[in-house]
C-alpha cells in the first residue's frame, strides 16, 4: 500500500456482471436461430467435458425476465451479455430473423426498465456455422464485410438504447484455441493461420468501430481482450527478457493495434522471419488506424510468469479441464519464452493463479500505454460450489477472491488509472466452454449439471448478498 486513503470509487461507476449467450440461452434451435461453429463443435466426441452442450445452457432463453429481476434484486448497474450472431442471422447474412432481434430488444428494455446499463457483446465465439462452411469464417477476408453488417445491424436497431459495446471478446483466446491448440473450433494447429486469422478479426473489429462512430455518435465501444499480465521468474536478464519478449507477443500484439492501429516492432520482426506474420494491406492499415476504441475492455483472471526457453524447449502444454490441482503443464515458444509456476501465487482447482495486485499491475500497464479508460469486462473466480441442506451456498472463497480484486481496482483508481467499470464473471452460473457446468462463477447458482435432468432452479448464494451491498455503498463496504 502506497497510499494512506484510497480513492473513492465515481458515482459513475459500473458495478456490473457478465454473460456469454452460448453459455446461458439454451434454446439453439428455437425461432429460427441457426447452429454456430460451436453447435456443431460440441458434439464431436471428446472436445468438451462429458459431452456437456449449450443446447440448454442454463435456459436463460426461456427465464431471461426472473434473471434480470434477480439482477435488479442485487441492485446492479450493468449487465453485460452477448448477441447471438445466429439468431439475427441463422446463416451469417441476409434477411435478419425478427423474432432474433425481438429477442434482444425486449432484454435491453427490461434491463432499462430496472435502471440497469446494458452493455452489449457483439461477438463472443459463436461464429454462424454457415459462414465457416462458405468461406472458413474468421479465415477469409470475407468475413470483414459480414461481420461489420452484422455489427451495423446491432447498431441500428439498439444504438438509441445501449450506450456501451463490446466488439470481439477475447480475441486472442478464440483465435489461440481455435488455430494453436485446436481446444475450440474450428479446431486447427496452424501458426501462420492463426496469425492471418487474428489480423482479419482485427481489421473487422477497427471497421465496425469505425461503422459506430457514424450510427451511434454518443455511444462508447471497445474490445475485451484477455490480459494476463507477464512476470520475469527470476531477475536474470535472460527471464527478463523472455517477459518483454511475452508481454510483445502475447498482449501487446493485440492491444498496440487495438489501441494504436499498429502492430508491435520486434514481434512484427520475429515473426516474418518465422514465416508467419500476416498479409496485410495498405487498406488494411488506414482502417486499423480508422477505428480506434474510447476504451479498453479487460477480462482478467491471472498473471502469467515466464522464463527463458531454449530453442529446443517447450511449445504446447496441457490445460486443467477438470479441476484437479497441479495437472497442468508448462506451454511455450522455444528461443523466445515458457511458462513457469509462480510460487508466490495460490492457485484455483483449475491451476489460475490468483493475483489482484496483477490485476493492479495490468491496469497501469494499459493506462501508461494507451492512456485509454479501462472497462474490467470480465473477473471472477471459478470453482465447485456446494449447495446446503438448507439451499444455502456458502461461497465465501469467491467474496475473498472479488473483495482482494476490487480493491485492486480502487488501488489502481488511486493511481490515476481511469476505471469505468467492474463486470464480475457471471452473474448466474453457467457453461464453461470445456469445464462444463462444474465450474461455477455466479452470484446465482442454477442447478445444471452434466449429467440427468435438473430443475435448473436458481438458488442466490453467499456472494449474491454481499455484491449487493458492495453496490448499495458504492464499494464503500466490502
Ligand atoms: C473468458 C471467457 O475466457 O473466461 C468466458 O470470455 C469464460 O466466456 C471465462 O467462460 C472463464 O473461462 P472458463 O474456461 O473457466 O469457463
Amino acid at each position: 500500500m502506497i497510499y494512506n486513503e484510497l480513492a473513492a470509487f465515481p458515482d459513475t461507476f459500473l458495478w456490473g456482471s457478465a454473460s456469454a449467450a452460448y453459455q446461458i440461452e439454451g434454446a439453439w434451435k428455437e425461432d429460427g436461430k441457426g447452429a454456430s461453429i460451436w453447435d456443431t463443435f460440441v458434439r464431436i466426441p471428446g472436445k468438451t467435458f462429458k459431452g456437456t452442450t449449450g443446447d440448454v445452457a442454463v435456459d436463460h432463453y426461456h427465464r431471461w425476465k426472473e434473471d434480470v429481476a434477480l439482477m435488479a434484486e442485487m441492485g446492479l448497474k450493468a449487465y453485460r451479455f452477448s448477441i447471438a450472431w445466429t439468431r439475427l442471422f441463422p446463416e451469417g447474412k441476409g434477411e435478419v430473423n425478427p423474432k432474433g432481434l425481438a429477442f434482444y430488444d425486449e432484454l435491453i428494455n427490461e434491463l432499462l426498465k430496472h435502471q440497469i446499463e446494458p452493455i452489449v457483446t457483439i461477438y463472443h465465439w459463436d461464429l454462424p456455422q454457415a459462414l465457416q462452411d462458405e468461406y472458413g469464417g474468421w479465415e477469409s477476408r470475407r468475413i470483414i464485410d459480414d461481420f461489420t453488417h452484422y455489427a451495423e445491424t446491432l447498431f441500428k436497431a439498439f444504438g438509441d438504447r445501449v450506450t456501451y459495446w463490446v466488439t470481439l471478446n477475447e480475441q486472442n483466446i478464440f483465435t489461440g484455441l481455435g488455430y494453436r491448440q485446436a481446444m475450440h473450433p474450428p479446431g486447427r494447429i496452424d501458426e501462420k493461420q492463426f496469425y492471418q486469422v487474428n489480423h482479419y478479426a482485427s481489421v473487422a473489429n477497427a471497421k465496425a468501430i469505425a461503422s459506430f462512430r457514424k450510427l451511434v455518435p454518443h455511444g462508447k465501444i471497445g474490445p475485451s481482450f484477455a490480459y494476463g499480465p507477464v512476470y520475469p521468474y527470476t531477475c536474470k536478464p535472460e527471464d527478463i527478457l523472455a517477459a518483454e519478449n511475452a508481454e510483445e507477443l502475447s498482449n501487446h500484439w493485440w492491444m498496440d493495434v487495438y489501441a494504436w492501429g499498429e502492430y508491435p516492432k520486434w514481434a512484427w520482426s520475429y515473426l516474418e522471419k518465422q514465416g508467419v506474420a500476416p498479409e496485410v494491406t495498405e487498406e488494411d492499415l488506414a482502417i486499423l488506424k480508422s477505428g480506434i476504441p474510447d476504451f479498453m475492455g479487460v477480462n482478467y483472471y491471472q498473471t502469467s510468469t515466464v522464463e527463458k526457453n531454449p530453442l529446443d524447449g517447450v511449445t504446447s502444454g496441457k490445460f486443467n479441464t477438470s479441476g484437479k490441482k497441479g495437472t497442468s503443464e508448462a506451454t511455450g515458444t522455444p528461443g523466445v519464452f515458457k511458462t513457469a509456476f509462480n510460487p508466490h501465487l495460490e492457485t484455483t482447482n483449475w491451476d489460475w493463479e490468483i493475483d489482484p495486485v496483477g490485476l493492479r499491475i495490468g491496469l497501469r500497464r494499459i493506462h501508461n500505454r494507451y492512456g485509454l479508460p479501462v472497462l474490467i469486462s470480465e473477473n471472477g473466480l471459478g470453482e465447485f460450489d456446494k449447495v446446503d441442506e438448507d439451499g444455502r451456498i456458502q461461497d465465501t472463497y469467491r467474496i475473498d477472491y472479488l473483495r482482494s480484486h476490487i480493491i485492486a481496482i480502487q488501488e489502481a483508481l488511486s493511481d490515476g488509472v481511469d476505471v469505468i467499470g467492474y463486470c464480475t464473471w457471471s452473474f448466474t452460473d453457467l457453461l464453461s466452454w470445456l469445464n462444463g457446468f462444474q465450474k461455477r462463477y455466479g452470484f446465482v447458482y442454477v442447478n445444471q449439471h452434466e449429467e440427468g435432468k435438473h430443475d435448473l432452479k436458481r438458488l442466490k448464494k453467499d456472494s449474491f448478498y454481499w455484491y449487493q451491498r458492495v453496490i448499495q455503498t458504492n464499494g464503500d463496504t466490502l
